[in-house]
């Protein structure tokens, strides 16, 4: 018989079919998150499960599926499992790292230059035919080439971001919060590690991609904005909460930072009051990784580490790797 999954929200095709093959596979066909009900009701009979942020993956989902085998996140990011909960049960979860990599960073400078060339804003303004032609005056952003990049969170994604900025000329400075020191950036850009102080007092343009950690929630507020330059300008596509958001919004009113580009925000899909009227803002809909080749390669790798699973095999990108320990 095959084994039951279950496929939380629709995923590109790739990757059913890769289910398909090995599996019974039931997916949420609708546009829309199940409720904790319905996921806790669908997993009931279920030896595997593919599922995406808006899923918590915790102690009560894991009693809600006495059947589960393996879980594989359709996301890097996994703040939204409970890993070592999953571990205690010997759940093997899986994430998707290095496949999104390159749309991340790469949405993360359309951000960057989106607010610093106020391209949003201008776009409008042609398109509402007010524009009454060329000025010296008009229209005013701010320089690129040869402005200090700091990188919060020098993982993969940060890394990718620091290294596209070698056309630019940009000093890169870094923190991590584990302190650790990244070989790559100090030798192709010569970045330096720097603590998050002083990265947050010297960098034009702060990019996030730390991970959602208690640590690192509401990384950045009120005192955080007290610091930085008033011409900094702050792009996260990491996760919404490294902002405390409702601070972000006062600092960008009383004029504490220049501007602001969101893939992501604390409380998703929701975002807080007075960020759409601010014209210092570029807010897109976490679209970090959304290109077709990337959320296809997403689709495959969740599907192969979820077959690895119920193989009681160890899938490709593990995060408990110690569940296949002897033992
Ligand atoms: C992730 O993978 O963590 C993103 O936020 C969604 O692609």
């Amino acid at each position: 018989m095959k084994p039951k999954v279950l496929v939380t929200r629709m995923i590109p095709r790739a990757g059913i079919e890769l289910l398909d093959t090995y599996c019974e596979v039931e997916i949420n066909n609708e546009d829309r998150s199940l409720s904790r009900v319905e996921l806790l009701e669908k997993v009931r009979n279920k030896a595997g499960v593919i599922g995406v942020m808006a899923d918590r993956i915790d102690g009560e989902f894991f009693d809600a599926a006495p059947q589960l085998r393996g879980y594989a996140n359709y996301a890097v990011g996994y703040d939204n499992i409970d890993v070592p909960e999953a571990t205690k049960r010997r759940i093997p979860v899986s994430n998707t790292p290095d496949v999104l990599t390159g749309a991340t960073a790469e949405l993360a400078w359309a951000l960057l230059f989106a607010v610093a060339r106020r391209v949003v804003e201008l776009d409008a303004v042609m398109r509402s035919g007010q524009w009454s032609g060329w000025g010296p005056l008009q229209f005013l952003g701010a320089d690129v080439c040869g402005n200090t990049l700091g990188i919060v969170g020098a993982g993969r994604i940060g890394t990718a971001m620091a290294l596209m900025s070698k056309g630019f000329r940009m000093p890169v400075i870094y923190s991590n919060s584990s302190g650790r020191r990244n070989e790559v950036l100090e030798k192709e850009l010569g970045a330096s590690l720097v603590s998050f102080g002083e990265l947050s007092e010297r960098s034009d343009y702060v990019s996030l991609h730390a991970p959602l950690t208690p640590q690192s929630r509401h990384l950045f507020n009120t005192t955080t904005f007290a610091r930085m330059k008033k011409t900094a300008i702050l792009i996260n596509t990491g996760r919404g909460p490294l902002i405390k958001e409702d601070d972000l919004v006062q600092a960008l009113e009383n004029g504490q930072i220049s501007g602001a580009g969101l893939d992501v925000y604390e409380f998703e899909p929701r975002m807080a009051e007075g960020l759409a009227v601010l014209p210092n803002t570029v807010l897109l809909p976490h679209v970090g990784s959304a290109t077709e080749k990337t959320r296809t390669n997403m689709a495959t790798l969740a599907a192969r580490n979820l077959l690895a699973m119920l193989r009681d095999e160890r899938p490709g990108t593990c995060l408990n790797p110690e569940v296949f320990e002897q033992g």
